[in-house]
């Protein structure tokens, strides 16, 4: 499948560990994980869907984020933001969760040159790495936040906004009792499909074959998306304008499958 507006592909690599799952699942749980869901009457648990390692920065990366950070790098605020102001166009905006290290994030901008793209990433080395590859190719369509994405987007992107979202090989959580961590749940979709403009798109890969068909049985039964695939399987091909991540070629290396899922918000939905 091509992408919503404009085809294309080739490939780079992000390449952050997934395999989160020996670390303390219980850490934040009990906030709050949907502050402005109207009538919510009790916090529900908030999704950690991440845990923020320490990494070792490269002298590149560390340049990159005290020259390009203040230009590229938004900072969090719980108010809207201003999507014209800050890309100084109005173009459709598209929301990354989870990056990584960036490069696809990179090609997929320089792809999809007419979109405005917001990554949020935890992964310090992660940020200074995009921000590497933002100088080195004079990438204008991208900004970041180095925060934790629920958050972003509860507090900052408005809602029906957003012309896409993405989220490429988001930790898997293998551990049955850390399966709460993994971030496609039916309410955390929900809230995504919210912040979604009518006939906006979420695409999502993995290649972690149980988390795939939790992806697809969540996707599936909200009832505001729209499967786009014609596979009997409901997967969809790998669109052009997504890239093979270093993350994948690993996983490819160790013979697992990957699974991409595009699905749209209905252009009928409530609030659309
Ligand atoms: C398994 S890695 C995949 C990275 C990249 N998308 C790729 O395919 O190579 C998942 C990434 O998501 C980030 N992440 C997980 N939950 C997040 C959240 N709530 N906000 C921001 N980043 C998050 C982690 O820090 C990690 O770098």
């Amino acid at each position: 499948m091509n992408h919503p507006a404009q085809p294309h592909q080739d490939a780079t690599g992000g390449d952050v560990a997934n395999n989160s799952d020996d670390a303390d699942a219980g850490a934040g749980e009990g906030d709050h994980e949907d502050a402005g869901r109207e009538g919510a009457s009790h916090p529900r648990a908030r999704i950690r869907s991440f845990v923020v390692r320490a990494g070792r920065m490269g002298t590149g990366q560390i340049k990159a984020l005290a020259e390009l950070g203040p230009r590229f790098v938004l900072p969090f605020k719980a108010e809207p933001l201003d999507f014209e102001a800050t890309f100084g166009r109005k173009a459709p905006v598209v929301f990354e969760i989870g990056f990584g290290m960036g490069g696809p994030t990179a090609q997929i901008a320089r792809t999809l040159a007419d979109h405005d793209f917001i990554g949020c990433e935890v992964h310090e080395p992660g940020v200074g790495a995009l921000l590497k590859l933002i100088g080195e190719q004079e990438i204008p369509n991208i900004r970041i936040f180095q925060h934790d994405a629920v958050e972003v987007l509860d507090g900052m992107i408005p809602t029906g906004s957003l012309a896409g979202v993405h989220i490429y090989f988001p930790d898997p959580w293998h551990k049955k009792r850390h399966n709460k961590r993994r971030l496609v749940q039916p309410q955390f979709v929900a809230k995504l499909v919210r912040h979604l403009a009518p006939g906006g798109y979420l695409h999502l890969a993995t290649d972690w074959e149980p988390y795939a068909q939790q992806m697809l049985e969540v996707l599936s039964a909200d009832p505001d998306l729209v499967n786009t695939s014609a596979r009997a399987d409901g997967y969809s091909d790998k669109p052009d304008y997504r890239p093979l991540t270093k993350f994948e070629h690993r996983g490819l290396k160790l013979g697992h499958g990957v699974w991409d899922l595009v699905f749209r918000r209905k252009a009928d939905a409530p609030g659309a």
